[in-house]
């Protein structure tokens, strides 16, 4: 018989979780306690904005094979229950925030079938899996918990999710690792690599790839000071080293750095949970990964002060970009936004253009002016800033952007559009790691 899944939290993760599972054949049920969550996706409607998932959930709904739920009680039948709720950062410290996870294991625990299979994906302080087996067991001890942690990236998430480059299973029996084996059957035929890890391996593979990831990101930007002061050139640089397969050239774009709601917190609960573990020096490295990371997002706003004389009162800024990166709707802890604010803090008129965003950056940054076309965005305007890189901003043709602004200075907080047709058009263009062109 064909397994029954359950997804518990039916955010970012989960309702990408459901509806690839779903895609696989299997009978899914995604169950969250936001009423309004359910109440969208249950319309095969996707609460926030991820390329090819509207379309895949809708499939999977009008297939039968995919359902949601507020009650917990309908998958108290399901073989397998994903653990999918967030785990985001507690407001007064580094710490992960991990009530999410325990009430959904609190609600699924007592209703568990006998033999059936709880599998955390959140990412998670590591120890968290073991502490949830033994809460587990002493509720349910027919019921195993295993690990299988989540690398999708946002913009991406079907793709990712469908096509892993490699599945990660933290197990404690063969039983568990062969029930997770048939769930993934075709990603083993297509040859995904598969990694057998005991718990804490598994939950710490999440964090440790993430925070190389963010070290990735956090030396080509401290690379991009360094070029900034000896006049070297941070994008040619970049190139240069990724040709060796040992850097490789991912992840080496220079820019105001990384946000969004994984990376950021995933260092800092990391460096918090090292503490209490007594191996805080082994990650006091990521304590300058954080500063380098914040230090470019103030590097961006001397550039700007700088090029305005330091006179900021009244100026019109346009914004190009809110999101923490393209192809997303998603501004937690987005560079492009915290920027956009301390400018306009120190008095500038700021005008915010994302072609996906504004709903989301709207309800975070109230006091922002927005605009959802680019024209008006950058018309009258003193400066302008390229903080996300979506590609509708590539294809601005800067001789028309110039005839629409004030002041022709662009600052590419990217390092991701044609800087010779911008200078060309006669734009001043600034941008990070790389020397100045007027
Ligand atoms: C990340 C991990 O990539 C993913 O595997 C994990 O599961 C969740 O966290 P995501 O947050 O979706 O995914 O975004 P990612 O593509 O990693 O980008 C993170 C941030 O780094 C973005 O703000 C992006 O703009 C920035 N970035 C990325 C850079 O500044 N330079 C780069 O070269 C790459």
């Amino acid at each position: 018989m064909t397994l029954r899944v359950s997804v518990i939290g039916t955010g970012y993760l989960g309702a990408t979780h459901a509806a690839c599972i779903s895609s696989l054949g299997f009978q899914v049920i995604g169950v969250d306690v936001d009423p309004k969550k359910i109440e969208l996706l249950s319309k095969g409607k996707v609460p926030f904005y991820e390329p090819d998932l509207e379309e895949l959930l809708a499939a999977e709904i009008q297939s039968g094979r995919l359902t949601f739920s507020n009650d917990f009680g309908t998958i108290a039948d399901a073989d397998i229950h994903f653990i999918c709720v967030g785990t985001p950062q507690q407001a007064n410290s580094l710490a992960a925030d991990m009530r999410f996870v325990d009430a959904a294991l609190d609600a699924i625990a007592p209703l568990a079938k006998t033999g059936s299979l709880i599998v955390g994906k959140s990412t998670v302080p590591v120890g968290t899996a073991e502490r949830l087996r033994q809460r587990l067991s002493a509720v349910n001890p027919g019921v195993e918990l295993a690990w299988n942690p989540e690398f999708l990236r946002e913009g991406f998430a079907v793709e990712d999710t469908l096509r892993p480059n490699r599945l990660v299973v933290g197990v404690t029996s063969d039983a568990a690792e062969n029930k997770l084996k048939e769930l993934y059957k075709s990603n083993l035929d297509a040859g995904t690599p598969w990694v057998r890890a005991d718990l804490p391996t598994a939950e710490l593979v999440k964090v440790a790839a993430n925070s190389f990831l963010a070290t990735k990101i956090s030396f080509i930007n401290a690379m991009a000071e360094v070029c900034e002061a000896a006049g070297g050139d941070v994008t040619v640089l970049a190139k240069a080293i990724g040709y060796d397969p040992r850097i490789g050239n991912r992840f080496l774009q220079a820019g105001i750095g990384f946000g969004g709601g994984c990376l950021p917190k995933d260092i800092r609960a990391f460096m918090a949970r090292a503490g209490e573990l007594g191996a805080e020096q082994a990650l006091e490295f990521l304590r300058e990964i954080d500063s380098i990371n914040l230090r470019a997002r103030q590097r961006v706003i001397e550039l700007v002060r700088s090029d305005l004389s330091d006179d900021l009162q009244g100026k019109k800024i346009a914004v190009l970009g809110a999101a923490f990166k393209p192809d997303s709707d998603d501004v937690r802890d987005s560079p492009a936004l915290d920027i956009a604010a301390q400018i306009q803090a120190a008095g500038a008129r700021v005008v915010v253009h994302d072609p996906k965003a504004i709903e989301n950056a709207q309800m975070r940054f109230p006091a922002l002016a927005f605009e959802s076309e680019i024209e008006n965005t950058l018309t009258g305007a003193d400066l302008v800033l390229h903080l996300t890189e979506w590609k509708i901003y590539r294809e601005i043709d800067p001789v028309k952007a110039k005839a629409l602004v004030t002041g022709a200075i662009m600052i590419d907080g990217r390092n991701a559009l044609d800087r010779d047709k911008w200078i060309a058009a006669g734009w001043k263009f600034r941008a990070l790691g790389r020397a100045s062109h007027n």
